[in-house]
C-alpha cells in the first residue's frame, strides 16, 4: 500500500530578527533569492512530492506572504496583451487552487514545536510534512520527494538529516544514531541543541519532516524546552521513547541556511550562477571581485 503524504505545514511565524531591519515590515520568507521568494522554492519542493494541501502557520505582520498567493488577474492580462507569454507562464506557475492554502496563525512565537501544533485540526489523523522554507534545498531530486519515497519503505516518523561540524552541532537538533543504513539511520535519541562536546552524532536535523500525528498528540504535552522554546525535537523523541520508529535521512543535495546572512548569500551566488541566463555575466563579475586584494596588493 502507497503510504500516501498530501499535507504540508510551512510553519512561518517567527520573528526573523536575524533579518531585521528587512524583517520588520518583510517577512522573511518573501525575500528574493535570484526572483522568486523563499517561500516559492518551498511550494515547488512539496509539489514535486505530491503535496495537496499547504498549511501556514503565519503571525501578525506575514500580510505579504497571504498575498504573494493571490491570483494576479489585472497583471496577466497585461502580459497577456503585450505577448509576454514566458513571463504569463512564470506568474501562471505560482498560483495555487482555490482551498490549497490555508492559514493558521500563531499567536505567541513559542517555538516551532508550538507552531506545528497551531495546525493540528487541519491536520487530524494523516501523517503530513512539515517545511522551513529558510532553509533552501538544491538537489536534482527535489529534498521531500526523496524523503516520500524513502518513506514507503520506513513508516514513521522521518527528519531530512546532513553532516555538521563538531563545532557547527550546538546550533541544530542532532541525532543520536542507533544503525547507520546507509542513506537513512535508525534513530535512538534526539537533542535540540546540544551543549559545546556533548552532540551524539555530527548528524543535525534540518527543515524537512514527515510526521505522524502522535507528534501532534505529544506536543500537547511538551513543555517549553532548548532556548525556552517549545521544540519539535523533544516531541518527535517522544516517539522513540515510546518505541516507535524515527528515521534521520541523507538526503542527496545542497542545503542553504538562508535564515543566516551568510546562508543567504551564499544560496544567492548558488543559485544566480545556476541561471543560465546570469551565469557568464554573475561569474565574471565573481572572479573580479575575488581578484580585487591581489590586485590592491
Ligand atoms: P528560526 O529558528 O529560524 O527563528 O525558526 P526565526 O524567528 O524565524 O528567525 P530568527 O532566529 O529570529 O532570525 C525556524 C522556523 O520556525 C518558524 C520560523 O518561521 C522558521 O520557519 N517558527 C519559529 C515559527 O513558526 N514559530 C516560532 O515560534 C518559531
Amino acid at each position: 500500500m502507497k503510504r500516501r503524504v498530501t499535507k504540508a505545514i510551512f510553519p512561518v511565524a517567527g520573528l526573523g530578527t536575524r533579518f531585521l531591519p528587512a524583517t520588520k515590515s518583510i517577512p522573511k520568507e518573501i525575500m528574493t533569492l535570484v526572483d522568486r521568494p523563499l517561500i516559492q522554492y518551498a511550494i515547488d519542493e512539496a509539489r514535486a512530492a505530491g503535496i495537496k494541501e499547504f498549511i501556514f502557520v503565519t503571525s501578525r505582520g506575514k500580510g505579504a506572504l497571504e498575498d504573494y498567493f493571490d491570483h494576479a488577474p489585472e497583471l496577466e492580462a497585461s502580459l497577456r496583451k503585450k505577448g509576454k507569454d514566458e513571463l504569463l507562464e512564470v506568474l501562471q506557475n505560482t498560483n495555487m487552487d482555490s482551498g490549497a492554502i490555508a492559514y493558521i496563525r500563531q499567536h505567541r512565537a513559542l517555538g516551532l514545536g508550538h507552531a506545528v501544533w497551531c495546525a493540528r485540526r487541519l491536520i487530524a489523523n494523516e501523517p503530513f510534512a512539515v517545511i522551513l522554507p529558510d532553509d533552501v534545498i538544491a538537489a536534482e531530486t527535489p529534498c521531500l520527494e526523496q524523503m516520500v519515497e524513502a518513506y514507503q519503505e520506513t513508516g514513521g516518523c522521518m527528519v531530512a538529516a546532513m553532516e555538521v561540524p563538531p563545532e557547527a552541532a550546538s546550533s541544530y537538533g542532532v541525532l543520536d544514531v542507533k544503525e547507520d543504513l546507509g542513506s537513512m539511520v535508525s534513530i535512538k535519541g534526539m537533542v535540540e541543541k546540544p551543549a559545546p562536546g556533548t552532540a551524539p552524532s555530527n548528524l543535525a536535523v534540518i527543515g524537512r519532516y514527515i510526521l505522524t500525528p502522535k507528534v501532534l498528540q505529544n506536543l500537547n504535552r511538551i513543555r517549553s524546552g532548548a532556548g525556552g522554546e517549545i521544540q519539535l525535537t523533544d516531541a518527535i523523541a517522544e516517539e522513540i521513547r515510546n518505541d516507535r520508529d524515527v528515521f534521520g535521512f541523507r538526503f542527496r543535495g545542497e542545503r542553504f541556511d538562508c535564515g543566516s546572512k551568510a546562508g543567504f548569500l551564499q544560496a544567492t551566488v548558488s543559485f544566480g550562477l545556476a541561471r543560465e541566463e546570469l551565469r557568464d555575466e554573475f561569474a565574471q563579475y565573481l572572479r573580479e571581485m575575488i581578484a580585487l586584494p591581489n590586485a590592491a596588493q
